[in-house]
């Protein structure tokens, strides 16, 4: 039985997977190799994924690989519900929908957990949560698990420094295929996508507050330059915060940017980056977006306590009133690029969902070989992901003659 909306949507959402396929090139040549030997025949792999188009084409090849697959959304506002009808229609087992409750999100993934899986995928860590609390009885049968974001694998570490973590848990998100293309490059487009949906504002001209310089924080920063914005970035790390001010960007402590600013963008993996203080410091208009995982980085307890009155300003937009200035919320505080658009490009997407089938296959292989820890995915997985890519973007590079290489593997060459 699924948890779906419309079954009827599924048209829809067939028509969103065929698109992204066609862009997804090194998950269909995965797709096509695995196809023939099935190496997840007999397993069962629950995924908890921001269920869009992209996600659904991985979750088909995982399938088509061989596994029995279920699939909830990993954040209530990112479920597309064709998506999900399409993917339900096409055998899958699906528990998710848009605008979930917080109830029918623990639900969806409780559903999900119940189909006893061998290999997981999380994104944010509430499924590998939810497996260490209420169903601890099925982690003997669990092989292993991959997790997509920093901030899941924050949470993962967190669980192996006090000795909780049970299962092997690859770290995806620490891939250079995924962090230097998703979160840099896949993160700087699609928050911006979000933003420019949501508002239908321009960019060009306006001071854009970047609070957090990470790997998403960079690629939010880069692309608002290349829209014409000032851009201020606000850091707690002194390292990254100087990396700023190389890159061009002006560095504040966020409450004298809270006055500047006319776009700001939460994208730091903290809770209430964005609170009380600085609201009243902004100027009418300002506007709130959050691209990191959770709802908590933009205080909305806070924005609430201040407000005379809310209300919806347009879809997705919701207007504060503070003072007599309006300060605009988008998304709910939830991650923009997915619940104002579509989330990553799907070529970028291809990249990171190479990097998770990689990652069960070799979760697989070495079954009963690996530690209860988060770890690293062999480099081996990374460079296979990128001569793939590199392939399919038809861009040739050179190989290192024999003489080369033993120049470089030599201490003593001259
Ligand atoms: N699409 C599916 N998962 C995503 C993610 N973690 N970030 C952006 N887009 C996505």
């Amino acid at each position: 039985m699924n948890t779906i909306r419309n079954a009827a949507l599924a048209p829809e959402g067939r028509m969103k997977i065929d698109w992204v396929k066609k862009h997804m090139p090194v998950l269909s040549s995965l797709a096509e190799e695995l196809g023939r030997t099935k190496p997840f025949a007999g397993l069962k792999v629950a995924i908890c994924l921001h269920l869009e188009a992209k996600t659904a084409y991985m979750a088909q090849v995982i399938r088509d690989c061989g596994a029995e697959v279920a699939i909830t959304g990993s954040n209530p506002l990112s479920t597309q519900d064709d998506v999900a009808a399409a993917l339900a229609v096409d055998g899958l087992t699906v528990h998710a929908w848009y605008g979930a409750t917080p109830q029918e999100y623990e639900e969806h993934l409780s559903r999900t957990m119940e189909c006893k899986p061998h290999l997981l995928i999380d994104d944010g860590g509430d499924l590998v949560t939810l497996l260490h609390s209420r169903y601890r009885h099925l982690l003997e049968g669990v092989r292993g698990g991959a997790e997509e974001t920093t901030t899941g694998l924050n949470r993962l570490r967190a669980m192996a420094d006090e000795g909780q973590l049970q299962i092997p848990m690859m770290a995806v998100n620490d891939a250079y295929c995924k962090y230097l293309f998703d979160n840099r490059h896949g993160t700087g487009q699609s928050v911006w996508d979000g933003i420019m949906r949501a508002t239908n504002l321009v960019v060009a001209g306006k001071t854009v507050v970047v609070l957090g310089y990470g790997w998403c924080g960079k690629g939010v920063a880069l692309r608002a330059r290349g829209l014409g914005a000032r851009v201020v970035v606000c850091e707690v790390n002194p390292v990254r915060a100087l990396e700023a001010v190389m890159d061009g960007n002006t560095c504040l402590p966020s409450l004298e940017a809270a006055g500047l600013g006319d776009i700001f963008v939460t994208v730091t993996g903290c809770r209430d980056v964005l609170g009380r203080e600085h609201f009243l410091r902004m100027k009418e208009g300002a506007i709130l977006a959050n691209a990191g995982h959770f709802d908590v980085e933009i205080s909305k307890e806070d924005l609430a306590a201040l407000a005379t009155h809310k209300g919806l300003a347009r879809r997705n937009v919701e207007a504060y009133n503070i003072k007599g200035k309006n300060i605009y919320l988008l998304a709910e505080g939830r991650l923009v690029n997915l619940a104002a658009a579509d989330g990553h490009p799907a070529e970028i997407m291809d990249l990171s969902f190479a990097l998770q089938v990689e990652a069960l296959l070799y979760l697989n292989d070495n079954y009963g070989r690996l530690p209860a820890a988060v770890l690293a995915l062999p480099p081996s997985i990374d460079e296979k992901v990128a001569k793939r890519k590199l392939q399919a973007l038809n861009v040739r590079i050179d190989l290192l003659s024999q003489a080369q290489e033993s120049y470089l593997g030599a201490w003593n060459a001259e």
